[in-house]
């Protein structure tokens, strides 16, 4: 993903020593040169030159309360002082209490929690976990998705990134995607080749395993009908449905969870990034009951040291609370749809804007250089090639005039904190909107 651009002959002298010692994550690491943040407050975040970002992405889709929850830094900091680890085989009162609010939080029957630290390690859990249920073997995921880095994880990521972590593990099989802008393949048509996938694969699929809204791959939101058909697909040949809500939970969508937009229970979902609004790394697996009571009898082969670290779960139950207390799915709903009228009005002046969707405050602004033939700026090979794309160019401008928008491939990433006001999304938007110029000038027609 690409951010801001800097010459690394702008770098000070911190962000040149962190250059030379530490690895920029997927990149070209002739590319990297990182900007030294040195102040977040609110939405927004401050670099050592003193300029200031309204965070319109929430850092990777991740710091939903924004950057000064005080009851979650109090949560961390009180938990440090008593008891800032102990082992997975201790338990703590923020952990129990967390999974017990987990548990009522999620949809349906999800009723028991496996933590770990990160999302790619939430997506290794639930692909064990279904093949240790099931007894099968096979996952069946979608091209454009992004599941983690991990090897389980990037095995059953469809998104180029994959590319060069193949052959990944045995049994993982792809499928196409609900993609109405630019896939031949009608979104509903999609689903009926999963249906063919899992009857042509027998009795060898563990579980098909999607993100509800698909975040890093383009913020591709299925017609109302696909998740609750996907689910009985599965269930039809014996699969489980995991849900991936890494970057769709909490509160992002307008609901507590992408699945609840279609009213969908998934049989194993998995969380990170809004779970702790990012104070603290935390990844979570639930499972429904009847997957929970077979490990009663079955040992669940898994385990981390960090499995449900204190701190981090601490954080974790001090977060839902602030989601609670202070209404915020509720707000992502409503402001939201401020958001989407605002990003309507921009792509009425922009003739590079191909296409926006989304719900909530997950939204997406996919560009084009051709509008008729809907030729994308940025394909899937440029995310793994060096060099920037028009798209980058539009994020830089952006940064430029003050907000911080992360881009994915084509497609512009609109996740700001559920804190976000109507004054400050006017704000980003006007520096949206400078960016938006640079993509129409670089069109064909
Ligand atoms: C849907 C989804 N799953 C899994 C992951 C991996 O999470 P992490 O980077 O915390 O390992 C991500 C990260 O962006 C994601 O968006």
């Amino acid at each position: 993903m690409s951010q801001q651009e800097t010459s690394a002959d702008d770098l000070n002298e911190i962000e040149q020593m962190d250059r030379e010692h530490v690895f920029g994550t997927w990149s070209f690491q002739k590319e990297v040169n990182p900007t030294q943040i040195t102040d977040t407050d609110g939405v927004t975040f401050t670099d050592a030159d003193g300029n200031e970002y309204i965070d319109f992405s929430s850092q990777l889709m991740c710091s939903n309360l924004g950057h000064s929850a005080d009851k979650v830094k109090t949560a961390v900091s009180e938990q440090i002082d008593e008891a800032a680890y102990v082992a997975p085989n201790y338990t703590t009162e923020a952990r129990a209490k967390l999974g017990k609010k987990l548990a009522e939080v999620t949809p349906g029957d999800l009723s028991k929690t496996f933590f770990s630290t990160s999302g790619t390690e939430a997506v290794e859990a639930a692909i064990k976990i279904a093949r240790f249920y099931t007894g099968k073997q096979k996952i069946i995921s979608r091209y454009r998705s992004y599941h983690g880095a991990t090897y389980g994880s990037i095995s059953v990521t469809g998104d180029p990134r994959r590319l060069e972590s193949e052959p990944g593990i045995p049994g993982t099989i792809k499928a196409p995607d609900p993609y109405a802008y630019g896939s031949t393949l009608d979104p509903m048509e999609s689903l009926e080749y999963i249906d063919e996938m899992l009857e042509l694969e027998g009795d060898t699929v563990a579980a098909v395993l999607v993100e509800p809204i698909v975040g890093s791959n383009g913020i591709l939101v299925p017609p109302d009908e696909y998740l609750p058909r996907l689910k009985e697909i599965a269930h039809d040949h014996g699969a489980l449905l995991i849900c991936d809500e890494v970057m769709s939970g909490f509160g992002r969508t307008g609901e507590w969870f992408g699945s609840d937009v279609f009213d969908v229970e998934p049989d194993i979902m998995t969380m990170a990034k809004g779970l702790t609004g990012a104070y603290q790394p935390l990844g979570a697996t639930i499972v429904n009951s009847e997957i929970a009571e077979h490990f009663e009898g079955n040992m669940l082969c898994h385990g981390h040291t960090y499995a449900g670290h204190p701190v981090a779960v601490a954080a974790g139950l001090a977060t839902l609370e602030t989601y609670q207390d202070e209404n915020l799915i509720e707000r992502s709903s409503e402001i939201g749809e401020y958001l989407a009228d605002q990003i309507e009005n921009l792509a009425e002046d922009h003739p590079s804007v191909g296409d926006t969707r989304g719900v909530g405050l997950f939204r997406g602004i996919e560009l084009t250089k051709n509008s008729e033939e809907r030729v994308p700026f940025g394909t899937r090979e440029d995310k793994i090639s060096s060099g920037s794309t028009v798209v980058d160019e539009v994020s830089a401008t952006a940064a430029e005039n003050g907000t911080y928008v992360a881009n994915m491939i084509n497609t512009l990433i609109i996740a700001p904190p559920l804190t976000i006001t109507e004054d400050e999304i006017d704000d980003a938007i006007e520096a949206l909107d400078a960016g938006l110029e640079i993509a129409d000038q670089a069109m064909e027609n």
